[in-house]
């Protein structure tokens, strides 16, 4: 857990340790991201303006745990999983892996990194290449960083095949005779290939049926347990990330606006938006339901023009004029180890 003083220092910009640093060892730290995509003019390809998909993003993540991270779609989810994974380039700011800045590391340092940093995608189907056999998919990754003869990958396919609970002659097939749980089965063989310490799961068990899901959950946590993995788990599902992390950071049109460990954030958010999230999440049990909260009104604006000051005030039940002309900053206002971005932060009586 943070201390205040260390928060206030992050959320200043000058980050000793991001917001809700982990107390185990530190092995992925993200410091300030910023992403902005171009908005080109049909006609003449111009830049005319730009999509700011993350804006400030700062987090760590510690050997073996769970960070979750949480926001409607569209808050820069995706982004953030695909600067660290280098696919986006950030526009700002820092991506450290075990303390290396992945934007100066030499060629050598960064093909380690690529091994050890490896994500799996939402949508199976989509992931993976239709016209490869199982053995090809899960082994790709072995042949493009060189590692061993045909021999070798076939019994590391194997060996991977088994780790996420398939059969070996699962190998000699193609993607269209799986289901979508054994699919996601394949990408999650395939990112362990080369035996990585950080899984980025963007969305994993979004695609699935519910019963489903919860297999691949199982799954992600005995391999969590037996490999010491760290995961950044994505999700736009609260239950979801519930259940599986540590730490939790929701994310708003492309900041984390409320971050800390899980109990803590979903017993207590401070921030109105993780409020009315958590408002909106059906509990199995209506009388443990906490009392119904003022939802966020309307959809999120569009990220091209995010609202001045707080990017919530717009659908803030609680909002005041402070609200437009200052960036409320990600501070522990109530010592309870978890910041929130919130000019009238409240702390909220324990939710269930
Ligand atoms: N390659 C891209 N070019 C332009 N805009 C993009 C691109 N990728 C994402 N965006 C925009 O950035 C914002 C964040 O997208 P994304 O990271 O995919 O959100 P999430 O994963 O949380 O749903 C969205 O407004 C999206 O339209
Ligand atoms: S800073 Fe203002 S607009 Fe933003 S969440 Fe807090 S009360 Fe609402
Ligand atoms: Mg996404």
């Amino acid at each position: 857990m943070t201390a205040e003083g260390e928060v206030a220092t992050a959320a200043a910009g000058r980050a000793e340790a991001p917001p809700g640093t982990t107390a185990g060892e530190e092995i992925l730290r993200v410091e300030d991201l910023v992403v902005h995509f171009p908005i080109r003019s049909a006609l003449l390809q111009r830049v005319v303006g730009r999509v700011p998909a993350v804006d400030g993003v700062s987090f760590s993540l510690g050997a073996g745990e769970t960070l979750g991270l949480v926001g409607e779609s569209g808050c820069g989810k995706s982004t953030t999983a695909l600067a660290i994974m280098r696919v986006h380039e950030p526009t700002a700011g820092r991506i450290l892996f075990k303390g290396r800045d992945l934007a100066s590391c030499s060629k050598r340092e960064l093909h380690d990194v690529r091994r050890n940093v490896q994500i799996v995608f939402q949508d199976p189907q989509g992931s993976v290449n239709p016209r490869m056999t199982v053995d090809d998919i899960v082994g790709e990754p072995l042949l493009i960083h060189g590692t061993g003869d045909r021999a070798h990958r076939r019994r590391r396919v194997a060996e991977l095949l088994d780790l996420v609970g398939l059969q070996p002659e699962h190998a000699n097939r193609y993607p269209h005779q799986f289901s979508g749980g054994q699919l996601q089965r394949i990408g999650v063989a395939r990112a362990l290939a080369l035996d990585p310490e950080v899984l980025v799961l963007d969305e994993p068990v979004s695609a699935l049926d519910v019963s489903i899901q919860a297999q691949v959950i199982t799954l992600l946590q005995r391999l969590q347990e037996e490999l010491g993995l760290a995961y950044l788990f994505i999700s736009h599902d609260l239950s979801v990330v519930r259940h599986i992390s540590d730490r939790v950071a929701v994310m708003y049109l492309g900041r984390i606006i409320e971050t800390g460990p899980r109990d803590a954030v979903y017993r207590m958010p401070t921030h109105p938006y993780t409020q009315s999230l958590l408002a909106a999440v059906p509990v199995p049990d209506p009388s443990a339901r906490h009392e119904t909260r003022a939802l966020a009104t309307g959809d999120a604006p569009v990220p091209t023009a995010p609202p001045s000051g707080c990017r919530f005030r717009t659908r803030c039940w609680k909002a005041q004029d402070r609200c437009a002309d200052e960036v409320p900053e990600l501070i522990d206002r109530f010592g309870h180890g978890h910041p929130s971005a919130c000019h009238f932060a409240d702390a909220s009586p324990d939710l269930p």
